[in-house]
């Protein structure tokens, strides 16, 4: 179920993407608090725990990114996928080849699956803030953040391509609680890892 407040629709979010965060705002807010609490930034060490957290799940959604369907709903979608960044800072941190890892949402249905790439692409967003962070530990975009880095075309930009084809997609009000349900999975996927991951 879509969280929208049905006593006042004048407070509805207008769009897809608006129902989207609002529908995962509360998960979202906690798996921040969460990570922040678990002081991803105090060492490379501890950033490396957080890379591991980034890396599963980006193998997770990666199958999602080299979709057709998917590619044919979000046009360059496979451009936007982070995992070799993401394999490049691990061994950037730890010095030795990362891990290849299975991806454990490739098998959902497409309404669940634009749910997930959602929440893979929307984290692209607060990363602006982790990129910061990450600087302090003498990291960057060319050594250890580079999953972190914006588009070339800039963030912001790149973000609302995005969110204008999720928002033009076709999709029916069922689909788009599976969507909302699919994020949500999204973020309860990143919380176990966290948790298993930090501890
Ligand atoms: C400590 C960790 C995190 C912080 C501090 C953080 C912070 C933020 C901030 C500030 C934004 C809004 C940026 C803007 O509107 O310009 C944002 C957006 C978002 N973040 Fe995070 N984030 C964190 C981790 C994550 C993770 C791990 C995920 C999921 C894997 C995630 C998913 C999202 C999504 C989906 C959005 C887009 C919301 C929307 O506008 O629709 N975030 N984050």
């Amino acid at each position: 179920m879509l969280v929208v407040m049905d006593i006042d629709t004048k407070l509805q979010p207008q769009t897809r993407i608006q129902r989207l965060k609002a529908s995962t705002d509360g998960t979202h807010r906690q798996l921040d608090q969460r990570i922040m609490g678990a002081d991803p930034f105090a060492s490379r060490e501890r950033y490396g725990l957080f890379l591991r957290v980034q890396h599963q799940f980006h193998a997770d959604v990666a199958p999602l990114y080299r979709s057709t369907d998917l590619n044919r709903m979000l046009p360059g979608l496979g451009e936007r996928c982070r995992l070799e960044a993401l394999r490049q800072d691990l061994a950037d941190i730890t010095g030795n080849e990362a891990d290849s890892l299975e991806g454990q949402a490739d098998a959902l249905d497409l309404p669940k699956a634009l749910g997930w790439v959602y929440v893979a692409e929307g984290s692209n967003l607060g990363a602006a803030f982790l990129l910061k962070e990450a600087e302090k530990l003498g990291l960057s975009e060319e050594f250890g953040a580079r999953h972190l880095a914006g588009h070339p075309a800039g963030r912001g930009l790149h973000w609302r391509n995005f969110v204008a084809s999720f928002n033009a997609l076709p999709l029916s009000e069922a689909e788009e609680t599976e969507a909302a349900e699919g994020a949500r999975a999204a973020f309860r996927r990143v919380h176990g890892l966290v948790d298993d991951i930090f501890g």
